[in-house]
């Protein structure tokens, strides 16, 4: 059932349930981290492998710092600097959270997020909230309530906060010592970060870090086999397939036989995130034989675009 009662979802988490949850980057499968019996329903209803650990979400500071321990430094700025909002800070765990959260880690991935109704919900639960994307293990993330409530209808609630204002995921930032090290790029730029903090290092690729977040090869994949274009006329010439849907940037090519979707006329890459995921579910339930995605220009970001491009591109 979607819903737009804020209490009711709180009280549903409070008492074990899971509920679907906005916040300003994708919806979440939401549980209380204390409740185990809730916690071991999102990794099994998400088809996700024990091992793959779930970002916890505060209300507060004071929040985070009963969850973790030996907070460094730049940590507390990139808190003060992108809190509330996309950015998830990778921090030693204290004994109070639950290992089943962290996979047996060292380290727990706390944010705070930036909608203001996913703050008031838990606030109102009471409780530290654990959430990955509200999708099949694999798939692409939920934007909508709507999406959440088709993947799973088996949900008693998905709290409805309209479509998600970024639209990609939070930016996972981790700490090597005092040094900031980026494990998965997301809706806040490298940009925005590294003027906070100055030049951060990108451990974003399964070679260089095999335990690193979200680093899945083949991940935000639509059914459709989905192939990254560096110029989508050109790759056209190379099609055989039926019917072929495009997602271009800004500008739509010249050719009526192509389904397409045009990601932000104006070509602002803020707006193409926002409406990326969406595109591409609509574009999977068009009955296309072959989706072409263009790479977006490796600007802002466009890095973090690109990436969850070429996820949802490879191994078709
Ligand atoms: O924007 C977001 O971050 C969304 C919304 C719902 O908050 N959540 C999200 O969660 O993207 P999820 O589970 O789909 O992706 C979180 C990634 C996973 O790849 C997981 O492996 C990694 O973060 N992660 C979570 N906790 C971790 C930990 N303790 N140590 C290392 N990696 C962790
Ligand atoms: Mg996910």
């Amino acid at each position: 059932m979607i819903s737009t009662d804020v209490y009711q979802a709180a009280d549903l988490l409070k008492s074990g349930e899971v509920v679907g949850i906005p916040t300003e980057t994708v919806y979440g499968l939401a549980a209380n981290i204390y409740s185990e019996k809730a916690i071991r329903k999102v990794f099994e209803i998400k088809q996700r492998p024990l091992d793959n650990p779930l970002i916890v979400h505060v209300a507060s500071i004071d929040q985070m710092e009963g969850l973790t321990k030996d907070v460094p430094e730049k940590a507390y700025k990139l808190a003060g600097a992108f809190w509330p909002g996309p950015l998830t800070l990778l921090l030693p765990k204290s004994i109070n959270v639950p290992g089943l959260v962290t996979a047996g880690k060292p380290n727990v991935a706390i944010r705070m997020p930036g909608l203001g109704l996913t703050r008031e919900l838990i606030a109102n639960a009471g409780v530290p909230i654990a959430a990955p994307s509200a999708n099949p293990f694999g798939r692409i993330s939920p934007t909508t309530a709507e999406h959440v409530d088709k993947y799973f209808p088996e949900l008693t609630m998905v709290l409805d906060g309209g479509p998600c204002r970024s639209g990609i995921e939070s930016t996972i930032i981790g700490f090597d010592g005092e040094e900031p090290i980026v494990y998965r790029l997301g809706s806040l730029s490298l940009d925005e970060i590294e003027v906070k903090v100055g030049k951060v290092q990108l451990r974003n690729k399964k070679e260089v870090a095999p335990d690193a977040p979200g680093m899945l090869s083949r991940h935000y994949s639509p059914k459709t086999p989905t192939v990254l274009c560096e110029n989508i006329a050109d790759e056209l010439e190379n099609r055989t397939e039926a019917k072929i849907g495009a997602i271009v940037l800004q500008n739509e090519i010249q050719n009526q036989d192509v389904v397409q979707a045009v990601l932000s006329p104006d070509g602002d890459l803020k707006e193409a995130a926002q409406k990326l995921y969406a595109t591409m579910h609509d574009m999977d339930q068009a009955g296309l034989d072959v989706i072409l995605i263009e790479r977006m220009p490796e600007t802002g970001l466009g890095v973090s675009i690109n990436d969850r491009l070429q996820r949802a591109a490879q191994g078709k």
